[in-house]
């Protein structure tokens, strides 16, 4: 009987190309909470759906402000764990890797990941309301305590700055969303780690590798609406998973690099 993990190890044996698709539960181990975790302290009674929105914004720019800049405290202060380390070393095992992330807090680029798609934008970039001139982030200040902070104002027009990450109801960034539809669509493995698959278009990605013929991996210690199309499920938590399966990899091709191919196409 071949075990799942053996079996996420020969589909990685025998791709070229692997696509890691990530949400919030990849950076959970690393301290930030998942958008489904019950949190304290200030920020304990807002979420996401409460405050990710443009109309949220214009009806109380302060509080919208203030709690972003509480969840880039927390980006900041995080340290990427053990399975982030995995997935820059399997980028030596294969012939190429790309992540494309829904996460806003640049963990992947942190670590050093080389392809890396942040689909909902990042925590690290502003820009404004009306007209979205970009705004340098040294412009912003970071408050010392949690609650509201008015948000400063565009150096052009004026216009309140505001994080440069997806809010609901808004497109994702058109180049990065083609970009992964296409990854998706060519990958031979994609692994699937920490999303609930409840937020699309990102959720439609495994689908689409799926249906383009790439063995889809799962890495979630809970059922999501993906594990049903995925061929493999490694139950588990992402900082433990994907070091064990990194391991067994390079243990599975003698710990080597791709002999010949370490360019990567
Ligand atoms: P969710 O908060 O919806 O789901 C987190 C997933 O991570 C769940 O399936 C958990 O079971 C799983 N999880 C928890 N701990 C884990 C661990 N240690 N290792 C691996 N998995 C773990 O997060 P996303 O699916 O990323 O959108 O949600 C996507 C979007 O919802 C966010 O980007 C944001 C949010 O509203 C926007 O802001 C547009």
């Amino acid at each position: 009987m071949t075990s799942p993990q053996e079996a996420a190890v020969a589909a990685l044996r025998g791709a070229d190309h692997v696509v890691v698709t990530t949400g919030a539960g990849m950076s959970r181990e690393s301290g930030i909470p998942t958008f489904r975790d019950t949190l304290t302290g200030f920020w304990a009674n807002y979420s996401a759906a409460d405050y990710a929105t443009e109309a949220a914004f214009r009806r109380d720019p302060a509080r919208v402000f203030g709690w972003y800049a509480w969840r880039r405290r927390l980006a900041l202060a995080a340290v990427p764990h053990a399975g982030y380390h995995a997935l820059l070393a399997l980028e030596g095992l294969v012939g190429r890797l790309d992540v494309v992330t829904q996460n806003v807090d640049g963990l992947h680029r942190r670590v050093g990941s080389q392809r890396v798609i942040e689909l909902h934008g990042s925590l690290d970039r502003f820009s404004c309301l009306d007209a979205r001139h970009p705004a340098d982030a040294a412009q912003v200040p970071m408050p010392e305590v949690d609650g509201p902070y008015a948000p400063p104002p565009c150096r052009v027009c004026g216009s309140p700055l505001r994080p440069d990450v997806v809010w609901f109801g808004e497109m994702l960034p058109e180049r990065a969303t083609a970009d992964a539809w296409d990854l998706a669509a060519a990958c031979d493995v994609m692994l699937v780690v920490g999303t609930s698959g409840l937020v699309h278009p990102a959720a439609q990605l495994p689908h689409i590798a799926r249906d383009a013929g790439a063995t889809v991996i799962e890495i979630n210690p809970d059922e999501t609406e993906l594990t049903p199309i995925a061929h493999v499920v490694l139950p588990g938590r992402a900082a433990e998973v994907l070091p064990s399966l990194v391991d067994s990899l390079q243990r599975a091709t003698g710990n080597g690099q791709r002999g010949g191919e370490e360019g990567r196409g």
